[in-house]
């Protein structure tokens, strides 16, 4: 009888060089917190793959792809990973890969078949070579919550259609019709509705992106958000969360489920927050209109 597919995820793990300060505000020190998660992790139970859904290097710097890179390759089992809004394409493609971590676009174990898809995709242009690269102003790719674009949306349902595996599980930056309102985009939603109406075998997503971890259900697919190691947030119980990461199974009949892990240390206290946290997430103000409140907090 076929075994189970056993994956971990992180997500969102912003890696720096060391020193440097982080983008955005308040922030835990990501190596820290992959040596938390790691430990943690490469402990438990043996995987057949480690994904990292986006969000690799806090700059999209080569340099800290490197440092990446390092930190990946230290667990005993494969690593892919795919590209967040933070990853800038020409470094992550140059700079994440070495032998156990790689970009693969479609990884097939047993009766599955992974995808890893670009949500950034749809903000690229061709360069006069006629490749597809990233826009001159980086914020354009930044500050997206998704977009596919035609051509990636056309490779997702070709891989879909083609593959000889029974089920299909996605794996992507952006979550799909998210219902946060900071991070949801109503075209991003309607090009995987698209994309749901003309291919069957899509059992799930695996996410990363909002910094909060969470569980929730569209199209009947099950979407699970996996937690960040930059800073992490319990929308509900309106606190912060420690860093994590999650486990899933992948059994042969298509069904799968997930486990939440987040490790709980002093140096990463569930602390309250307040109505500027809840209003970004909400979508009432922007990012930019927290750093200023942040700021004016600051100087009294
Ligand atoms: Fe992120």
């Amino acid at each position: 009888m076929a075994e189970p597919v056993r994956i971990l995820q992180l997500s969102d793990t912003h890696f720096l060089v060391e020193g440097e300060s982080p983008q955005g505000g308040a922030a835990y020190n990501t190596a820290e917190a992959f040596d938390a998660v790691f430990e943690h992790a490469a402990s438990g139970p043996a995987v057949d793959l480690v994904v990292v859904t986006g969000d690799v290097a806090d700059h999209g710097r080569q340099d800290q792809y490197q440092v990446a890179a390092d930190a990946l390759g230290r667990f005993p089992w494969p690593v892919n990973v795919c590209p967040g809004n933070h990853d800038q394409d020409a470094p992550f493609s140059s700079g994440i890969g070495r032998p156990g971590v790689s970009t693969s676009r479609v990884v097939e174990i047993g009766s599955w078949c992974f995808v890893f898809a670009d949500s950034n995709a749809g903000v690229m242009v061709a360069d006069d070579d006629g490749r597809y690269v990233d826009p001159d102003d980086v914020d354009d790719r930044l500050h997206r919550n998704g977009t596919l674009g035609p051509r990636e949306a056309a490779w997702i349902v070709d891989v879909c259609g083609a593959t000889p595996a029974d089920h299909v599980f996605v794996w992507v930056h952006h979550p799909p019709s998210v219902p946060i309102p900071m991070a949801y985009d109503a075209a991003y939603s309607a090009e995987w509705e698209e994309i749901l109406a003309e291919v069957a075998n899509i059992r799930g997503f695996g996410a990363g992106h909002t910094h909060i971890p969470h569980h929730y259900e569209w199209h009947g697919r099950d979407v699970y958000v996996g937690p960040a190691l930059k800073n992490n947030f319990d929308r509900d119980a309106k606190t912060w969360l420690p860093p994590g990461y999650r486990s899933y199974t992948f059994n042969p009949d298509g069904t799968f489920s997930s486990d939440l892990h987040l490790i709980d240390d002093e140096r990463w206290p569930r602390n309250s927050f307040g109505r500027a946290l809840t209003a970004l997430f909400d979508g009432e103000i922007t990012h930019d209109q927290l750093n200023e409140i942040v700021a004016r907090r600051a100087q009294g």
